[in-house]
């Protein structure tokens, strides 16, 4: 198959296509999305094909408008209202329980289905130009980095989908939000809207992840990962644990104020919403270079950074403590 390449005036060809069934990557705020007419089983079901993905791994609806999740779920509590109202268009998905209508190959068979409603302005043309809403998975093989330009969507799946929508890099960088309201309100995954902002919308508290949570489907601890090895290191062992380094090559993110003598460094921005806006690309850049292990500085504790440091554990391989283990193993090779 021979991939489109649309820039961003081409919203028109990039709904075409979809109405006739074929996938296309849209941009969002968070990161790219593989998108699929969420009306059409077929058009879905290719999804998975296409990056790769089992079938038990969920996708999230992406409406139109605030009204459409009456549709898609089989009742909307007045919190979801609330949080809607709120947060919409943005990075947060509600999980729901389905709608009678939400055909089995969206939901992997759950009782439950995920809606959220992008606030990229060309996914939003799309959408309105298609009439109806769309599923859309990250626009990666499974596994793989969440792509946040069309040039990354193009790496990862040029020759097997229809078409590619270029709208520039995402300004997030970082997948959305999950936010379970089918009992207490339960963060599946967190994501740019925090834990904070959601307690004071619906005023009271609500449950937050445990560590390598597996509640939301697909939310392995192996997710989200370069190819090469991630170490993340403590920002006071950075120095010596670079200086024990016996990979040929290995890249090292790390915070201002904290750069090693050697290595292939990058300076991460210090305030988390830049840091994650780059952070995905930084991991590709390395893997790109041929880095064979990426170093990178734990960031700080604090309620802003748990997405990335979610994010992080899961592309981790390795902490500091197992680095000289790694290190031996890697020189012994
Ligand atoms: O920011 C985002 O959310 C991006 C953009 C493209 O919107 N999308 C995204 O989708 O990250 P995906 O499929 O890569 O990650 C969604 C996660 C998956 O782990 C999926 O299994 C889970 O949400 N999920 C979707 N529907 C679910 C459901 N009904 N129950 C449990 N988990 C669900
Ligand atoms: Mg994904």
């Amino acid at each position: 198959m021979k991939t489109e390449y649309l820039d961003k005036s081409a919203t028109d060809r990039a709904a075409e296509l979809l109405s006739a069934g074929q996938l296309v990557a849209l941009p969002t705020e968070t990161v790219y999305g593989l998108a699929a007419d969420a009306s059409n089983p077929a058009a879905v079901a290719a999804t998975f094909q296409a990056k790769g993905r089992p079938a038990d791994h969920p996708l999230i609806v992406h409406l139109s408008s605030v009204e459409e999740m009456a549709f898609w779920a089989a009742s909307v509590p007045p919190e979801a209202w609330a949080l809607a109202n709120k947060f919409w268009p943005g990075p947060l998905t509600l999980l729901l329980e389905r709608g009678k209508l939400v055909d089995d190959v969206i939901t992997g068979g759950r009782d439950t289905v995920a809606l959220r409603l992008p606030a990229h302005p060309l996914f939003l043309l799309v959408l309105k130009r298609l009439g109806r809403a769309v599923t859309a998975p990250s626009a990666n093989r499974h596994k793989r980095l969440s792509p946040t330009s069309a040039e990354h969507v193009r790496r990862e799946l040029d020759g097997r989908i229809g078409a590619v929508l270029d709208g520039g890099d995402c300004a997030f960088g970082l997948e959305s939000t999950i936010l379970d309201l089918t009992g207490t309100p339960l963060i599946l995954r967190p994501g740019p809207i925090s834990a904070t902002d959601i307690e004071a919308c619906l005023g009271r508290p609500v449950a937050q992840p445990t560590e390598h949570s597996v509640a939301v489907a697909g939310n392995m601890r192996e997710h989200y990962r370069p190819q090469a090895p991630v170490w993340l290191v403590p920002a006071d062992s950075l120095e010596t644990v670079v200086g024990q380094m016996q990979a040929g090559r290995f890249g090292v993110l790390h915070l201002p104020g904290n750069r090693p003598a050697v290595g292939q460094c990058v300076e991460m921005p210090p305030a988390a919403q830049d840091f994650g806006a780059h952070l995905y690309r930084q991991m590709r850049n390395m893997d790109e270079s041929g880095c064979e292990v990426i170093l990178i500085e734990e960031p700080p504790a604090g309620a802003t950074w748990s997405a990335i440091r979610d994010r992080l554990r899961r592309a981790a391989v390795s902490v500091a403590a197992e680095a000289r283990v790694i290190n031996e193993a890697l020189q012994s090779q």
